[in-house]
């Protein structure tokens, strides 16, 4: 099949030409899968939920979703993925629990293209551990999207779960491989997902992991997960989300002097990242009001156990990257 947009595709921009979009695809899927199973490894993101919404309304349960809860996700992620698909979407969900498989695999590793290698190498792995116990699948399913196929930015391809064994190679899936982003979120608004899930900002495959610089630490590792859950509220309550391209914290592996409750402390810094791109090949700083930084550096230092220092990065693409590692 062409790996060309057809040039009479419509820019899908308004709520009925989604409509219009997703009975194509349901009558292609159905066409495509007949009474067949589907696999769909479902992180939460965009693109793999509305791929999940879509194929959910053209087969239902035929489709078997697996959430791989690799222990770097965001607060609350894995949470909304079983609320969403198993309780609201009655959607065929399995929930795979690898925190500690990834993370005893992470111990002590600190080569940030170590990392990202040993944490796609273990998805790949749980993932057909979980193919294996399922009969009778015939179709994997992916988040494919256009600019994934023009490999135009430096977004690193997440979508292919490629690597399985050659037992394991399923017919593809990919009914979103002709949309832009801003398409299928309109889709996805269409198939009713939620606004937290449809305006969702990018988030990496490695995911926390690479937020937690050097050798990763479940300590520490609470660190960037509970600060970037205030960073998060905070932008979300001063009308910020939806306006900034990406935003998260990062925390180093070194610490710093200050003081506590009338005591020197030595704990972490946590950094701010706050930045707007269109293609993520350039980015710049959003200038975040200072009243607000000082608000959540309070809170960060208040709440997050083992920090006690917080700054901001100014720095735009060139010549920082948007991640640190
Ligand atoms: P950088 O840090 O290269 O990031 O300026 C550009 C965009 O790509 C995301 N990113 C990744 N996405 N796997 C991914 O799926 C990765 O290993 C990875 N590294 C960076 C980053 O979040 C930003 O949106």
């Amino acid at each position: 099949m062409s790996n060309v947009r057809p040039e009479s595709m419509e820019r899908i921009t308004t709520e009925a030409l989604a409509q219009a979009f997703i009975a194509e695809q349901v009558a292609a899927l159905k066409a495509q899968v007949g009474d067949k199973k589907v696999l769909l490894a479902l992180s939460g993101g965009v693109d793999s939920s509305v791929v999940a919404a879509l194929l959910i309304k053209a087969i239902g349960k035929q489709l078997v979703c697996v959430h791989v809860n690799h222990g770097l996700l965001r607060k609350g992620e894995p949470e909304q993925v079983v609320e969403e698909f198993r309780h609201q979407m009655d959607a065929n969900l399995v929930y795979v629990d690898a925190v500690d498989r990834f993370l005893d695999k992470l111990a002590g590793v600190a080569e940030p293209e170590k990392k990202r290698k040993i944490i796609g190498a273990e998805f790949i792995r749980v993932f057909e551990e979980e193919a294996r116990k399922l009969d009778g699948i015939e179709f994997l399913a992916q988040g494919t999207i256009y600019p994934d196929i023009l490999e135009s930015g430096p977004v690193k391809a997440h979508h292919n779960v490629g690597g399985l064994p050659d037992d394991l190679k399923f017919e593809l899936v990919e009914p979103l491989k002709f949309l832009f982003k801003d398409e299928v979120r309109v889709v996805g608004k269409a198939l009713g997902l939620p606004d937290s899930m449809v305006y969702r900002q990018p988030f990496p495959g490695p995911g926390l992991g690479v937020r937690c610089l050097g050798a990763i630490t479940r300590d520490r590792l609470e660190a960037v997960r509970e600060s970037d859950a205030i960073l998060r509220e905070e932008f979300a309550k001063n009308g910020l989300e939806g306006k900034v391209w990406q935003y998260f914290t990062i925390v180093p592996d070194f610490k710093s002097v200050g003081v506590k409750d009338g005591k020197r402390s030595f704990e972490w810094p946590v950094i701010i990242r706050a930045v707007n791109t269109k293609d993520a090949m350039t980015a710049t700083v959003e200038d975040v009001p200072f009243a607000l930084l000082q608000h959540i550096t309070a809170r960060i230092t208040a709440e997050v156990k083992g920090v006690n220092r917080v700054c901001y990065d100014l720095t735009p693409k060139p010549t920082g990257t948007i991640e640190w590692e």
